[in-house]
């Protein structure tokens, strides 16, 4: 499969393709951060796509197809630098288990290994808080019911939380690496403490770009919260440099990374998701942020 579409503007561009072709072709130490929700093993089919990396029949076959990208990830980000994914645990039941259990998958302990067994530096670990009652209400989970509390509570569980994996480029001494500068006037320390909080807490889960979606097709099932994005993209990038997100969908990593003046590539497979990041892109492009860099990001 070669790049099926592209499109440009000015900092920024955006391809239809299959990522884990797409890396494999991007030029050694191209890239100065990376962030992204890869899809969440096979919790959701974005396509009927068999390249669609959710689309899949067990976490091995996930794992399978990921460990390619996150070689060549770690091939293209500069020396010092660092790879941010946002990740969950997924809750499995009986039907899809051999031992006929309920329980939890540590995706997020995957995702981690496989990181480290190819070559990153495991660097940091955020837990994002997300509310029990609301994540009752939307999938009536059984681990959550109060009914269950009540009669058994050994069935019970405790809501989910989202996480944060942040792994680094290691470099032999890391002495000709350039840094990333934050001066005091523009990143107070109190904005620091917070963000170095290992718990991110108070981000709404509903600060997405899905607003102004009018199909279900561009509707994304998981875009990337823009509050966690920002914060992230912020901490660890200069003004200019370039992100990547290998999982564009609908663009939420480049929409913030190009209002905060970053350059920025993506990658994403579907493309009705595709057609919907360069809508977005160009909208970042027309309305980049002057000033006041952290508008947004200490929420
Ligand atoms: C968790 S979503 C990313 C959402 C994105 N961060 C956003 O905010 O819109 C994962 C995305 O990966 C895409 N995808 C799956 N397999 C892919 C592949 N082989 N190459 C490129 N994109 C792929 C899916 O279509 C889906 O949009």
């Amino acid at each position: 499969m070669k790049v099926l579409d592209k499109a440009q503007g000015d900092g920024w561009a955006a391809y239809n393709a299959d990522t884990v072709e797409f890396t494999a072709g991007m030029p050694s130490n191209s890239i100065d951060f990376s962030v992204y929700s890869p899809p969440f093993s096979s919790l959701y089919i974005y396509s009927e796509s068999e390249r669609d990396m959710g689309n899949v029949s067990s976490h091995d076959e996930f794992f399978e197809s990921y460990r390619p990208l996150i070689r060549d990830k770690l091939r293209v980000t500069r020396p010092g630098r660092l790879t941010a994914i946002h990740v969950k645990d997924l809750v499995y039941y009986s039907n899809s288990s051999a031992k006929g259990d309920r329980g939890l998958y540590h995706f997020t302990g995957d995702c981690i290994r496989h990181h480290v067994d190819l070559g990153w530096t495991f660097h940091r670990l955020i837990t994002v808080e997300r509310c029990p009652v609301k994540e009752m209400q939307k999938t009536k989970a059984d681990r959550l019911l109060y009914k269950h509390f009540r009669e058994d509570a050994a069935r019970t569980g405790g809501g989910m939380p989202e996480y944060i994996a942040v792994f680094r480029k290691w470099a032999d001494g890391m002495t000709d690496t350039d840094p990333v500068l934050h001066p005091p006037a523009e990143f107070p320390l109190d904005v620091w403490q917070e963000w170095a909080n290992p718990v991110w807490r108070g981000l709404p889960e509903t600060d997405v770009l899905n607003v102004g979606a009018k199909s279900d097709e561009e509707r994304h099932l998981c875009p990337m919260p823009l509050n966690l994005t920002r914060r992230l993209v912020l901490q660890y990038t200069n003004p200019n440099e370039t992100v990547y997100s290998p999982f564009l969908g609908i663009g939420s990593e480049g929409y913030v990374s190009i209002r905060h003046g970053r350059r920025f590539i993506g990658t994403e497979l579907k493309p009705e998701y595709f057609r919907r990041a360069v809508h977005n892109l160009k909208e970042a492009e027309g309305n980049r942020l002057v000033g006041d860099l952290l508008a947004g990001a200490t929420a």
